[in-house]
């Protein structure tokens, strides 16, 4: 899931076609409000442009305070997954978020490991692309694998941040299936050749 974060926004439209050209599975989709994280990215209205620019499922990956506030609107300009943070809100307002996510028939992702599609394990502090990867997560990504083929075994692991031509294979060694790159792939001399190494 390429994370356009690190594409030329003057020409995000090109950046996308190929994305799909060069055989990656999802586009993954960095929303930030500036509260919830110390950044300010893209919205709503950015989302509804890029929609009819792509086939590939919208991964959505929501870094905003109290999500539930605005999950609707991102489903409604087409987002197909929506990944919220658990430290976002309340717990109660958490789980009406996920079920009003996949009540729109969205996939919602968060480590309410029954109530959801994905689960998100951050691989870096949210916030900003280009960080280093936090080998220290594995354990976790390992551990919620487990939990998972117990209750839930369709659910998938998504790792986002410092996700590279090295990083990715410790992620799935240890059950990551979903794997967010934004500057490796956007560096990447030829793009097709590193989402088919990751995809190997
Ligand atoms: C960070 C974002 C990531 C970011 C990943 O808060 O959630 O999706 O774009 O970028 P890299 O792959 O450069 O770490
Ligand atoms: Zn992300």
């Amino acid at each position: 899931a390429p994370s356009i974060l690190a594409a030329d926004f003057k020409v995000l439209g090109q950046a996308i076609k190929t994305i799909e050209e060069n055989g990656a599975e999802y586009l993954h989709y960095d929303v930030m409000d500036g509260i919830f994280v110390p950044n300010i990215s893209i919205g709503i209205p950015v989302v509804k442009a890029l929609r009819p620019v792509t086939s590939l499922p919208l991964d959505v990956h929501l870094m905003i305070d109290r999500p539930i506030r605005y999950a609707e609107e991102f489903i409604k300009a087409g987002a197909d997954w929506l990944t919220i943070h658990l430290e976002s809100d309340q717990p109660q307002n958490t789980l009406a978020c996920l079920d009003k996510i996949r009540a729109m028939g969205c996939k919602a992702a968060i480590p309410y490991l029954t109530k959801c599609d994905m689960v998100l394990v951050m691989t870096v502090e949210p916030g900003f692309g280009a960080q280093k990867f936090m080998a220290d997560m594995m354990p976790k990504v390992k551990k919620i694998r487990q939990m998972l083929d117990e209750v839930n075994p369709a659910c998938i692991i998504e790792v986002d941040g410092g996700v590279d031509a090295v990083t990715y294979r410790t992620c799935r060694e240890n059950g990551a299936e979903a794997l967010v790159t934004g500057s490796a792939y956007f560096k990447a001399a030829d793009r097709a050749a590193f989402v088919k190494a990751l995809r190997a």
